[in-house]
Order: structure tokens, then C-alpha cells, then sequence
């Protein structure tokens, strides 16, 4: 059957074959049915969201001291999700553990993901988990790339990175090069060896990267990092909540006029009052101090309990509340599912003295 019908008349009431406006018309028709399909009830219903990724390991390397980087790739090869610099996936551990890492590789890859971690034996043994069981053949399923820390290519650009912090970085000062913007890399960490992809980032600028390493030059501080910025940059950071808050802190007086940053851990607790914890089941009640959140507490007493991002934005460490006022302080939630007593407990909390009782 044929949808074909007459293009209304131009602005003088002839009639005309535009074959612009023919296209744009078969598009239309095309794709407004599928945008705007209703179930039997006439409610609108919305294709469904695609699924995680089942990928393999194909290749393990030594990126810097303490740090392995990974490609992870489709089973037969075929091409991966787009993304864009700044993105990151969540990885499913074999254990079960959920973390996120930044995605490092070029963009305009798409046969393979990379990803770097460093190994932290103090952290909460996801890296460990990385370093020790994922190596060449592994399976593992894989969010598709999301990002919470886009690179909007400014004219002007500093970016700076703290130790393994360049992982989002570097596809940022790729597309800087590849685009022909004015942009500088500052890279601070503890030393030369523990700095991964030092070679990749003089190939894209050796003049435009500098390497600050601690035991060499000292621990810059904010304005230090901020004083290489050209006067109206946008400046983009990741690194350790040390260095954050220095470039926060110095931000306002530098001639920078936009700050974009991503922390790789969780913020320090600030306004925080002392609560108590009930845990239904068992009775247990669990105070919560005034500096350390819910789930540092409930970690101290199951450490299986679940969580990734630690800064209330990835949802895995929802907990259901049976009593109690939540104090919400993620960027996750929906107001229906705060209403219906869900909780993320890496960041919020209660007023001080409430008691929550939460399910488990
Ligand atoms: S751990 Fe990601 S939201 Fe709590």
C-alpha cells in the first residue's frame, strides 16, 4: 500500500516535487508510529531499553606500576556501543561486585573497549578483583557506556588528571588534538612509573601534556594546576578528592571560567548528623556517625554488602526503608521511588537522632 501523498502547494499555491520534502515525509511516517505506539489501554509505550554486554577479555597489559589495562570486546568481534569521552561502564565482577571505570581507549574504536585500574589493596576489592581474575578469555557482563562527565569541546581547554584519574582524560585530550582546540593536560601523580599512558599522551601533544611527578616536583596544589589555564578556559578534572578540592578551592580566583570534574571516590561526608541504623530482620541497630555514611557502617557489619559509584548516582546500593525520614542526598532517585522508601545509602542519611529501619 502506498503512503504517497501530494506535497502542499509552495508560497505562491503551486503545486511543487520537492524531493527534501519527500524524504522528510517517508522519514515522518516512518519513524512517528514507533515513537508514539500505545498498548490497548492508549498508554504510550516506549521501545525497551537495550541490554547489558556480554564481553570478553581479549588483551591484559601492564600499563604502569600497579596498573593493568584491559580490551574488553564482543565474543565475535562485532562492533560495541558508541561512546564518547568522559564515559564509563560498569563491570560485573565474578564475585558479584558492580564497579565502574572510565572507558580510555580511542572512541573511534569500535572493535574494543579499554579500561585501566590500578590495584588498591586497601579499596574495596574490585581492583584486586580486576588484577587477579580477569586476564585474556575471561567473560564478564558490562553496562553499555554511559557518561556522567561529558567533554562539551570548548575552544579552550585545561585538563587535569591525578594518578589513575587520566582514564577519562585521555579520550578528552584525543578529541581536543583531533578537533584542533587550544588545550593543555596537566598529569600529577606519585611518581613517573606509577602514571600510565605517558607515551600515548606525548604522541597526541608532547608540548601540551606536562608530567608532575610528586617525588620529583612536590605535590602541586590547586593553584598551581589551575595557573596553567588559558584566561577563559573551561578546565576538566579527575583525580583523587585531595586534588578536587584544591582546584575547587582555587577555581574562583583563576582566570577559568568553567570547572567539569569526576571524582574516582567518595566525597567526604559534609553536613552530617548522627543517626541510627535498624536492620529488620535481626534487630540490629548500627549507629551512623557524623562523618561516615550509612554504607560505610553497613560494609563494617556485612562486607557483601552492595555498592559501585559511592556518590549516589549508579543506584546499586538501594536499600528499602520500613520507618524512618530519609534525609535524600543522591542524583538517582525518582520521587516516586523516595515516596515508595527506597534509599541509596552511600550518601544519604537522617536527621540527627532518627532511627531508620531498613528491610534485610
Ligand atoms: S553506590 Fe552508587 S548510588 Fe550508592
Amino acid at each position: 500500500m502506498s503512503h504517497e501523498v501530494p506535497l502542499p502547494p509552495d508560497l505562491y499555491g503551486r503545486g511543487r516535487d520537492d524531493r527534501f520534502l519527500r524524504f522528510l515525509d517517508a522519514v515522518t511516517r516512518f519513524y512517528l508510529p514507533i515513537s508514539t505506539r500505545s498498548d490497548r489501554y492508549g498508554r504510550r509505550v516506549f521501545p525497551p531499553e537495550p541490554g547489558p554486554l556480554r564481553l570478553v577479555v581479549t588483551d591484559r597489559e601492564a600499563a604502569a606500576e600497579d596498573v593493568v589495562a584491559l580490551r574488553l570486546a564482543a565474543p565475535d568481534g562485532g562492533p560495541l556501543p558508541p561512546w564518547q569521552p568522559g564515559a564509563h561502564l560498569d563491570l560485573d565482577l565474578p564475585s558479584g561486585r558492580r564497579r565502574q571505570y572510565s572507558l580510555c581507549g580511542d572512541p573511534a574504536d569500535r572493535s574494543g573497549y579499554r579500561i585501566a585500574v590500578r590495584r588498591l589493596p586497601d579499596g574495596g576489592g574490585g581492583s584486586v578483583e580486576v588484577h587477579d581474575a580477569l586476564h585474556p578469555g575471561a567473560r564478564l557482563t558490562v553496562s553499555r557506556p554511559r557518561n556522567a562527565f561529558p567533554f562539551a569541546g570548548d575552544r579552550s581547554v585545561l585538563l587535569i588528571a591525578g594518578g589513575i584519574g587520566i582514564t577519562p582524560i585521555l579520550p578528552m585530550a584525543r578529541e581536543a588534538a583531533a578537533r584542533g582546540l587550544d588545550w593543555r593536560l596537566v598529569h600529577a601523580g606519585r611518581s613517573r612509573a606509577s602514571m600510565p599512558f605517558a607515551d600515548e599522551l606525548a604522541r597526541l601533544g608532547a608540548d601540551r601534556v606536562e608530567l608532575l611527578a610528586d617525588d620529583e616536583h612536590g605535590t602541586p596544589d590547586g593553584a598551581d594546576l589551575l595557573g596553567r589555564a588559558a584566561p577563559g578556559a573551561a578546565v576538566y578534572v579527575c583525580g583523587p578528592a585531595p586534588m578536587l578540592d584544591a582546584v575547587r578551592t582555587a577555581f574562583d580566583a583563576s582566570g577559568a571560567t568553567a570547572l567539569h570534574f569526576e571524582r574516582f571516590a567518595a566525597a567526604p561526608v559534609t553536613d552530617g548528623r548522627p543517626f541510627t541504623l535498624r536492620l529488620r530482620r535481626s534487630g540490629t541497630e548500627l549507629p551512623v556517625p557524623a562523618d561516615r555514611t550509612a554504607l560505610d557502617v553497613l560494609r563494617e557489619y556485612d562486607p557483601a554488602t552492595p555498592y559501585s559509584c559511592r556518590q549516589g548516582f549508579c543506584g546499586v546500593c538501594r536499600r528499602q526503608v520500613r520507618s524512618g525520614t530519609v534525609e535524600h542526598r543522591d542524583r538517582k532517585l525518582t520521587d516516586q521511588e523516595r515516596a515508595a522508601g527506597q534509599m541509596l545509602v552511600c550518601v544519604s542519611r537522617a536527621p540527627e537522632g532518627e532511627c531508620l529501619e531498613l528491610d534485610g
